[in-house]
């Protein structure tokens, strides 16, 4: 695996940025600092969506590009497409991943039945996504459990991110990322344990259906600070 970590992040590809997910963390890193590229399969969607988060902004930091051109650009990319189109979005985009770290949000849901766990053969979909890519590219499972809600304001969110994948120093650089984004980030070990923050999901959409709310999420606690 590539384990060594890039020394440092200026530049974020958010593959299939466009949708509710992406855009939210697009908006809380380009707040941060970073140079961010929404990647789309349509460039004029790209563009629509960026130019929305740059207004909101106040400033042009937010890029629009197609998904190929995107991950070339990037120092790390985010993927954050249904589980549906994670395949074909990884095969449009692999050549362009070698040397860098992919976040991976996507959750596997199967629907209707969402709300219940499924996990595809492969373990989870973080894996399935490392199996594909080989050891040139380091996947790291992360930000699953954080609704789309939470992210495209600038109210703190009160929800922790559980960080699964590939090299101990590729889960601190998503880590520090999750701060930059205004949440606390954990090292959750191995990409084999990215299967309990994918499925947690359904738990929370569970919760969500069951108590008329938006945004379940999870605080890890009794760790002293
Ligand atoms: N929504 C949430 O609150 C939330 C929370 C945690 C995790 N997640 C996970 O994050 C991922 C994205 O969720 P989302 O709600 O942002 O999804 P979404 O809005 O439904 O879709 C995101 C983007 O995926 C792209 N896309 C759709 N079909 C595609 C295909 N066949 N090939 C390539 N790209 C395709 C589209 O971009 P273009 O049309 O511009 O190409 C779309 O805007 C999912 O796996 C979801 O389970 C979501």
């Amino acid at each position: 695996m590539a384990e060594e970590a890039l020394q440092e992040v200026k530049k974020i590809a958010v593959l299939g940025g466009t949708g509710k997910e992406g855009k939210g963390l697009a908006y809380r890193w380009a707040k941060a600092g970073y140079e961010v590229t929404i990647g789309s399969r349509a460039l004029e969607k790209a563009e629509q969506a960026a130019a929305e988060l740059n207004e909101k902004l106040g400033q042009q930091q937010v890029n629009a590009m197609v998904n190929p051109d995107a991950a070339a650009w990037c120092d790390l990319a985010v993927l954050t497409v249904p589980y549906s189109a994670q395949m074909s979005m990884l095969e449009s985009v692999k050549a362009h991943l070698t040397g860098k770290i992919l976040i991976n949000v996507t959750v596997p849901l199967v629907p209707p039945k969402v709300a219940k766990v499924q996990m595809p053969a492969a373990g989870s979909a973080a894996q399935e996504a490392q199996n594909y890519l080989g050891e040139q590219t380091s996947v790291v499972a992360a930000f699953q459990n954080i609704s789309y809600e939470r992210l495209l304001n600038d109210e703190e969110v009160d929800c922790d991110v559980l960080v699964c994948g590939t090299g101990k120093a590729n889960r601190q650089v998503v880590i520090d990322l999750v701060r930059k984004a205004g949440m606390l980030g954990w090292d959750g070990g191995v990409i084999e344990n990215a299967v309990v923050v994918e499925g947690m999901t359904s738990i929370l959409i569970g919760l969500n259906k069951q108590f008329e709310g938006k945004a379940a999420g999870i605080k890890i606690t009794g760790i002293n600070d």
